[in-house]
């Protein structure tokens, strides 16, 4: 079946560090034809009326469904908790919140809140963290599934955490291995081969790690890198042969064009300069960076190194579902070492960046044809003071404005693969 929306279309498909303007593609009047869920043809509405008659109208600024490239769903119901950096907030915060999804209905009453709130943000793709329990994993794809959604997610493993939230060797292997048999390729699913953090697995399972990823060619590896200074003093206490904290995964066999880091933040030059070798990811999380007090990413050493990377909400450290509210946060964290973060690269970064990490940039992200339709209309005039400060403002002030204004007050409507998955409850 063949539908075409109209409407003010914008997307990046290319990091803008690199290419520039020319990623950026904008039709103000524009056509999305969209056939079976995959975008058939895209372009100026003038020049395409002629062959897709009667298109519906979309009210507002139409952009690439956000990929999130780092949460946390289990730990949807402990955002905002008060008092503790990374290592005090994990004892006490999360792991006990952990320890709830060894039942599976538990896990699964979450899970579709989570779902549901990604759409309500317009992201569409996300890398999920679940818990070390493989019916947590179960719990996110089944409702992912049933949304039509992009997510990759893999179960945790973490044989040094705390009792009831630990596997070992063997079970951790043998859960990721069934897994992957059970859910990697179905519907729009991927794996991820999930090690906590350095911190959290023995030698011996980060070596497993290491050999299940060479072991399965089609997964991703998702973990914590360099978050906190106090984490990355243990991490060098624990290796104190290591170069620095990437060097002890890179050991393991973790760092490869298939990883994705969380964080980043303090990295050395060596680690930069081989993750670039490697082609390794970074997911920046400037929400969660800010909450945890663990510092600012810093774009420039990142940049000189030409890193690849995406934008993570980091959901519970981070505060907001919403990847327009994480942009506008990693503005302020650029900004505070001096760096700018263009709008249209933060847009990248949320979009396209992120799904180059997840190795799915080749199905979302740019609305070109060919790519699946996962869009979002956003709302410019969502609250008072958005529609006063966009008004008759050009593209690139109405796109920064959503960013620091906006939130998922200003997502009209998410599509997932053509079909309106939600829509705000309000008079359009
Ligand atoms: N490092 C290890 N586990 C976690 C986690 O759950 N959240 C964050 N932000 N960092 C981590
Ligand atoms: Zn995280």
């Amino acid at each position: 079946m063949i539908r075409a929306y109209r409407g003010e279309l914008l997307s990046v498909a290319h990091d803008p560090r690199d290419a520039g303007r020319e990623a950026v593609r904008h039709e103000p009047d524009g056509l999305l034809v969209v056939e079976d869920g995959v975008v058939l043809d895209r372009g100026p509405y003038a020049a395409l009326a002629a062959r897709y008659p009667e298109p519906e109208v979309l009210p507002g600024l139409v952009v690439p469904g956000f990929v999130d490239a780092h949460v946390h769903y289990p730990q949807t119901d402990r955002i905002a908790s008060h008092g503790e950096q990374l290592l005090d907030w994990l004892d006490k915060h999360i792991f006990p919140a952990e320890k709830a999804f060894a039942d599976k209905a538990h896990a699964e009453e979450v899970a579709a809140f989570f779902c549901d709130e990604l759409l309500r943000n317009g992201t569409t793709s996300a890398l999920v963290y679940p818990t070390v329990h493989e019916q947590s994993v179960d719990a996110l794809f089944e409702a992912a599934l049933a949304r039509r959604m992009r997510v990759v997610s893999g179960k945790v493993l973490m044989d040094l955490g705390p009792e009831g939230l630990n596997d070992t060797v063997a079970s951790g292997r043998a859960g990721s291995e069934a897994l992957i048999r059970r859910w990697q390729g179905r519907g729009r699913l991927g794996y991820a081969i999930t090690p906590r953090f350095v911190l959290a697995s023995s030698d011996a399972q980060l070596a497993d790690a290491g050999a299940l990823l060479a072991a399965h060619p089609e997964v991703l590896m998702h973990t914590h890198l360099a978050e906190n200074v106090h984490e990355v003093a243990a991490v060098a206490a624990r290796f104190p042969d290591a170069a620095d904290y990437l060097d002890a995964y890179d050991r393991f066999g973790l760092v490869t064009r298939r990883a994705v880091f969380a964080h980043g933040i303090h990295l050395t030059e060596r680690s930069c300069a081989r993750l670039h070798e490697s082609g390794a990811g970074v997911a920046v999380c400037p929400s969660s960076n800010l909450f945890l007090g663990s510092g600012h990413f810093d774009f420039g050493q990142a940049d000189r190194h030409a890193l690849r990377l995406g934008l993570g909400t980091d959901i519970g450290a981070g505060t907001s579902f919403s990847l327009l509210r994480t942009a506008g946060l990693a503005y302020q964290a650029a900004l505070a070492r001096e760096d700018r973060l263009d709008p249209f690269r933060a847009l990248y970064l949320a979009t396209a960046g992120s799904a180059a990490l997840l190795h799915i940039a080749d199905r979302v992200g740019a609305l070109e044809p060919g790519q699946e339709a996962d869009f979002v209309v956003l709302d410019s005039a969502a609250t008072p003071l958005l529609a006063r400060r966009t008004a008759g403002a050009d593209l690139a002030t109405r796109l920064f404005a959503l960013q620091i204004l906006g939130d998922e007050r200003a997502i009209a409507r998410t599509y997932v693969m053509g079909e309106c998955a939600w829509r705000a409850p309000r008079p359009e």
